[in-house]
């Protein structure tokens, strides 16, 4: 078998990492989660999950990876624990799902790239979400999207993946800044800012059991865990990496892009006069068009805006992709080329349904969120707090100075803190899903 592949660099790897992480999660669903459950009391209850439950939760799947040194599915077994493998599995089928719909979204995207240039959405932003999110034109670019992905993960984990996204993630930083800076300028600006940080906690309080949730949902979701691909990602690592820095430094850069994304899009929304809280999947990319349609200067930025947001899903979709991309190159004898090309084609088929109607659309994106993401998530925590144990410890210990205390602190609070929580988003997510 051909020797496995690994990382160039340390930064290589944090970077894809975090260009899995940031993606459509925090440029279009975070903005509309946060209108449509209360602003800024979301945005509270969200930072709590981020780093109290999303991160020992990354550190997890990054302790079963790097020790197993394999895919999802053989990860298990690399480390003793081969009936586990159904975690994998798991995995494996919420990667196809997630992806198929993704790319549809990501399509959408390349439609909006193009509108912004041929001024298409100007004088109808509402019809031009509804001509281009189903149908002929739908099923072209969400096959233009899955070509492009499939491309990368062709290239390989350090040709393809990190090269990209050392170029992707930085530029994506750099300009979500320069548009937040540009939207506080705005007229309307500050109402923005208002609604996005300023929490009302009474509103918090008596919403709590539908806040909690869809905030640990769109943590798990927005930090790419539940499937593994931070274990396929951490697979690719060396023993002298620091495991707990490194995921720290990714959960920061991830939130840090949700905040912009927000700083970008409330003063926009504010500007125009749009009503946040009339959400939805298409609210963000109709105001936003909006927006851009009548702000002068508005074709540059909405380029720029719409551009970036590409950038982002895609290198997303090259991590969803690569964890099935990695199972089938371990497992059977068959290059990386054709295998990511074969894949792509099955996920591109798969997504047709949501390029057809935005009701199935939804239904998708309900399902991954609402019960395959929280019970991949359940079912890492509860193997790695209860199973793996001490064997997680050690391994989130190399490459460290040693961690003290707090090996076993992060042992317990996953076993304890982190399983609840998530056990509780699961039932409370299937309960709203029925
Ligand atoms: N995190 C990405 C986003 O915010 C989406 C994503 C990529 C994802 N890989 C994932 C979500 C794995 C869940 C699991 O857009």
């Amino acid at each position: 078998m051909a020797q496995r592949e690994t990382w160039a660099s340390r930064v290589g790897f944090i970077l894809a990492a975090v260009g899995s992480a940031v993606g459509l999660g925090n440029i279009w669903r975070f903005p509309y989660m946060t209108a449509e459950y209360g602003g800024a009391a979301f945005l509270v209850v969200y930072l709590i999950a981020a780093f109290g439950i999303g991160l020992p939760a990354m550190l997890a799947e990054f302790a079963i990876g790097r020790k197993a040194k394999k895919n999802v599915i053989n990860a298990f077994e690399g480390i003793g624990y081969p009936a586990w493998q159904i975690i994998g599995l798991l995995g494996l089928v919420t990667g196809f799902w997630i992806l198929s719909y993704y790319s549809v979204v990501g399509g959408w995207v390349i439609q909006y790239v193009i509108g912004t240039v041929q001024g298409a959405y100007f004088g109808n932003p509402e019809a031009y979400f509804g001509s281009i999110s189903t149908g002929t034109s739908t099923i072209v670019f969400h096959a233009v999207f899955m070509a492009l992905t499939v491309g990368i993960v062709a290239l390989g984990v350090e040709d393809g993946i990190e090269a990209a996204t050392k170029l992707m993630v930085p530029s994506i930083l750099v300009i979500l800044a320069g548009l937040a800076v540009w939207g506080s300028t705005l007229p309307g600006a500050m109402e923005g800012f208002e609604y996005f940080l300023n929490p009302n906690f009474d509103a918090l309080m008596s919403n709590l059991d539908t806040i909690i949730p869809f905030a640990v949902g769109q943590a798990f979701f927005s930090l790419s865990l539940g499937m593994g691909v931070m274990i396929t990602y951490a697979s690719y690592l060396g023993k002298d990496d620091n495991l707990g820095m490194d995921g720290s430094l990714i959960v920061i850069l991830n939130t840090s892009v949700g905040v912009l994304a927000g700083l970008v899009v409330f003063p926009l929304l504010y500007a125009q006069g749009v009503d946040p809280g009339s959400a939805g999947a298409g609210a963000v990319f109709i105001s936003m068009a909006t927006a851009f349609a009548e702000l002068p200067g508005g074709t540059v930025i909405g380029l720029i805006f719409f551009l970036v947001v590409l950038v982002a899903a895609l290198s997303s979709a090259i991590s969803l992709l690569e964890v099935v991309v990695s199972y089938a190159v371990d497992n059977y004898a068959i290059g990386r080329l054709p295998a990511t090309a074969a894949l792509g084609l099955v996920i591109f088929l798969l997504g047709l349904p949501s390029a057809m109607s935005l009701d199935t659309f939804g239904l998708y994106d309900t399902v991954a969120n609402s019960l395959l993401l929280p019970l991949g998530v359940t079912l890492i925590v509860t193997f790695v707090g209860w199973v793996f144990a001490g064997g997680a410890i050690e391994e989130l210990r190399q490459g460290t100075d040693g961690l003290g205390s707090l090996g076993p602190a992060w042992l317990w609070h996953v076993r304890t803190v982190v399983l609840v929580a998530v056990v509780g988003t699961l039932a409370l997510s299937f309960m709203e899903f029925l």
